[in-house]
């Protein structure tokens, strides 16, 4: 351990409240790191600004006015780890506020491989740039990167965490969320509402940021549907309890929750985690994927979800069922995303004036 990991460590073991309050600059959010950061108004803001962004977008006049907003900054993409979506849809996100990006998507070209530490990396990183977003295989890089920013750069630029490890991915959870809620817009919203989140829960970190996230709706009910060896981890369940909101496992056979299912959430097994080579293998996941003969058992109007990449969770016949969201979840992750970059760099209330200016000409 290098000074930096044992002052990292000390950060580390502080409470989620204080960590979270060291995330904030003027009491406004700065980095986003964890899902457990985002309260319902907050989420409310994003997925109101996200909804002026996208009517906006709609002529090219707007499209013109929303680069000018954040034309003046560069982001930085460090992705380690393969992304396809993420990757996309900040870099868009970016784009569509003018902003200016640059990359590192494979460590195997930066110069960690000369020996490098990824602090040292990450100052670098920020040392060009306004904004730093992360992906990584460990965990706790997000953090880090927040943490080493904010105590040692003279500028500290806003991190946000495009996934780490096995355990967050807050930006994944935020555009789910508003998937659903668009989902459910008829049927009263997403309060009381029954999901089933259904794959490997243990290592999906997109089912435990949005599970976490959920918590902040009235009436949910959750159903963690995977192999036992695949569950969801107790520091979620245990979150969960805290908050009051009810769930149950389900750790047979998918078809068993499906009828009470208002939207289903599938993922795939993150054999990338495993511990050994063939680790996954020796689980039997047959029963918790999604078939086309399943479909008859659902209810007329369950939201059917992935957050991709999918392997054969979900039979691709599906897709053209009028319930099958994945598409269109996919979009979904630019649009919030957008909103949350103009929400952190403030500008966000200029997007809301300009929005309501337009529509009181129409
Ligand atoms: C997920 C991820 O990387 O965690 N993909 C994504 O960001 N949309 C899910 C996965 O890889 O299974």
């Amino acid at each position: 351990m290098n000074f930096l990991d044992e002052q990292f460590a000390i950060f580390h073991q502080r409470s989620l409240p204080e960590k979270m309050n060291f995330f904030k600059r003027e009491g406004r959010l700065f980095d986003v790191v964890y899902a457990q950061q985002f309260d319902r108004a907050l989420l409310d803001m994003v997925y109101k600004i996200t909804n002026s962004l996208r009517q906006i977008a709609k002529t090219k006049e707007g499209l013109i006015y929303l680069q000018t907003i954040l034309g003046h900054k560069r982001a930085m993409l460090y992705f380690n780890q393969p992304s396809s979506r993420t990757f996309l849809s900040f870099q868009n996100a970016c784009y569509l506020l003018g902003m200016k990006t640059s990359e590192i998507r494979d460590p195997t070209i930066s110069s960690e491989v000369k020996g490098e530490s990824m602090d040292d990396s990450l100052r670098t990183f920020s040392s060009y740039t306004d904004l730093l977003i992360i992906r990584s295989q460990a965990q706790n890089v997000s953090a880090r990167a927040s943490w080493l920013l904010n105590t040692f750069s003279k500028r500290p630029v806003p991190v946000m965490n495009g996934g780490s490890g096995s355990d967050q991915h807050p930006t994944q959870g935020i555009l789910d969320i508003y998937t659903l809620q668009r989902s459910f817009e008829e049927q009263g919203g997403l309060d009381g509402k029954t999901i089933v989140l259904c794959g490997d829960l243990k290592r999906g970190r997109t089912a435990r940021s949005l599970s976490d996230l959920l918590k902040n709706f009235n009436d949910i009910k959750l159903i963690f549907t995977a192999p036992k060896n695949f569950q969801m981890r107790e520091d979620i369940l245990a979150s969960l309890d805290q908050h009051q909101v009810s769930y149950k496992l389900e750790t047979e056979n998918l078809r068993n929750v499906l009828a009470e299912a208002d939207a289903i959430y599938m993922t795939r097994i993150q054999d990338e985690h495993d511990t050994f080579s063939g680790e996954s293998g020796l689980i039997d996941t047959s029963k918790f994927k999604l078939k086309m003969d399943d479909l008859p058992l659902l209810k007329k109007n369950t939201a059917i979800l992935h957050p991709f990449p999918r392997r054969d969770e979900i039979d691709v016949q599906i897709d053209s069922d009028p319930r099958a969201k994945y598409w269109r979840q996919e979009r979904n992750g630019m649009w919030t995303r957008t909103a949350l970059i103009a929400y952190i760099f403030n500008v966000h209330l200029e997007i809301l004036d300009y929005y309501q200016a337009e529509k009181s000409y129409e």
